[in-house]
């Protein structure tokens, strides 16, 4: 478990800026072991190219993102991914605890933004149908350096409030209705994506 000061640390820092980067969210084996079970579902093509907007209106469209996704049954997730499940879990519960956030339930995917792979800027609360109030990724690459591109950009009134490299064992947290961005990746960048919800999903 965390201590109690670096507990307050997120808490505040959550609340003055409404996002927070949080290195080793999880221990580097933990967060190898989920890197493990995403390059197996890769090698055995379960992997789809994502798409853009909701049900009907769903639709792909390379020029607006070029990641590919893998939808996590998170009543049911393997052992790799259970760990980062139940860290999630408290995560939530401090959340509704100090923010009154009302999240019920969450969803997540494993994605894979290969080289040359891009996530236009973009917010994750839409107005119609908007249940998404917390988004969160989990990376999973070892030893990135600025070059290799792939930066997650937080912007506040147009101005960039953060560059988060995807770090193995890194966790971005931010307000979904946050502009966001995912500079051009250099290299293959891993990581579970997912979103707080304000109602249950079946
Ligand atoms: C998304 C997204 C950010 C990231 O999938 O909606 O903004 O850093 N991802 O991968
Ligand atoms: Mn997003």
């Amino acid at each position: 478990m965390m201590n109690i000061s670096a507990m307050n640390e997120w808490i505040e820092a959550f609340e003055k800026n409404g996002f927070y980067e949080w290195p080793n969210f999880l221990d580097q084996s933990s967060a190898q072991a989920i890197r493990l079970e995403i390059e197996n579902l890769e090698a055995q093509e379960r992997f789809k190219q994502a798409g853009i907007g909701k049900d009907a209106n769903a639709h792909i469209n390379n020029s607006q993102r070029s990641d590919f996704i893998h939808w996590i049954d998170h009543r049911h997730p393997n052992q790799a991914a259970s760990v980062f499940i139940e860290k999630l879990q408290e995560l939530i519960t401090q959340l509704n605890r100090n923010f009154y956030l009302g999240i019920r339930d969450f969803e997540c995917h494993y994605t894979h933004y290969p080289p040359g792979s891009f996530y236009k800027r973009h917010v994750d609360r839409h107005k119609s149908g908007s249940s998404r109030i917390v988004s969160f990724v989990f990376y999973l690459n070892q030893e990135w350096i600025d070059t290799d591109g792939g930066q997650l950009c937080i912007y506040a009134e147009s101005q960039t409030v953060a560059t988060i490299n995807p770090q193995m064992g890194t966790l971005a947290l931010f307000l979904s209705e946050k502009e966001h961005e995912v500079l051009v990746t250099q290299r293959d960048r891993m990581s579970i994506t997912g979103w707080m919800l304000n109602e249950k999903i079946l």
